[in-house]
């Protein structure tokens, strides 16, 4: 058991009270900003959160990425209630990634959403990490799905000299491949076959000016997905 005297011989080389009051004021900024949101809407709508809580019908779903820098609503000057959301590392479309899978189930088939984005941005630091040959931990393993579209466009990305430009070339062929994943999807081939009016499309974001670029990848039909991942109507209906 430690003795008062042994305690105090511990020399701390931070100050720790120092850290937990920085700590407890990022916190509080966030309850009192929530506060301050709350306020700002029922000045302009005093019925606002009782309609929001109604319910959501969003056309939207955005997949995107979890720099905090590229906010779905932001991004688009939408509103709560018009963006359905997932987000993860890179903006990823694993078809093995049932959380993915989850929410693009949901959206499509639940919500009937129209607009299917895959959202990537100018300068993302897990496309560049997925272009170096560091180990950085566990995340390698997500990073190897970025590494896939790399092989698949050698080729091209092989010739570029400089680095920034290589980075946000593969940002943008990692939003080609990761559209083109969506698609490939049973979700998405069978909502296809129901419906005329679901697109699926791929954006960047330049955060440098803010501004979204269309990478004018739209797809709406399952016959441009080539012989290998175009799949036959289920044997029971659509799905
Ligand atoms: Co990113």
């Amino acid at each position: 058991m430690k003795t008062e005297n042994q305690k105090q011989d511990i020399t701390p080389v931070i100050n720790i009270d120092k850290i937990k009051l920085t700590q407890k004021e990022s916190y509080n900024a966030l309850l009192s900003g929530n506060r301050e949101w709350v306020n700002k809407r029922l000045k302009d709508d005093p019925d606002y959160f009782k309609k929001l809580s109604k319910g959501q019908s969003p056309e939207v779903l955005w997949i995107g990425c979890s720099d905090s820098r590229v906010p779905a609503n932001e991004v688009t000057n939408t509103q709560p209630g018009e963006v359905f959301v997932h987000r993860n590392i890179a903006n990823v479309c694993a078809h093995s990634d049932m959380n993915m899978l989850s929410v693009l189930d949901y959206a499509v088939n639940v919500l009937k959403v129209k607009h299917v984005i895959v959202a990537g941005h100018y300068g993302c630091g897990g496309v560049a990490a997925a272009l170096s040959n560091k180990q950085f931990g566990l995340i390698d393993n997500w990073l190897r799905h970025i590494k896939d579209v790399y092989r698949l466009h050698s080729h091209e990305l092989d010739r570029i000299t400089d680095h920034e430009t290589k980075v946000n070339r593969l940002v943008e062929l990692n939003v080609v491949e990761q559209a083109y994943n969506l698609c490939k999807t049973t979700i998405i081939q069978n909502a296809w076959k129901e419906r005329t009016d679901l697109e699926v499309h791929g954006w960047i974001v330049d955060i440098n000016t803010g501004l979204v670029k269309d990478l004018k990848v739209t797809n709406n039909d399952s016959q441009n997905l080539g012989y290998v991942y175009e799949l036959d109507l289920a044997a029971n209906g659509a799905h």
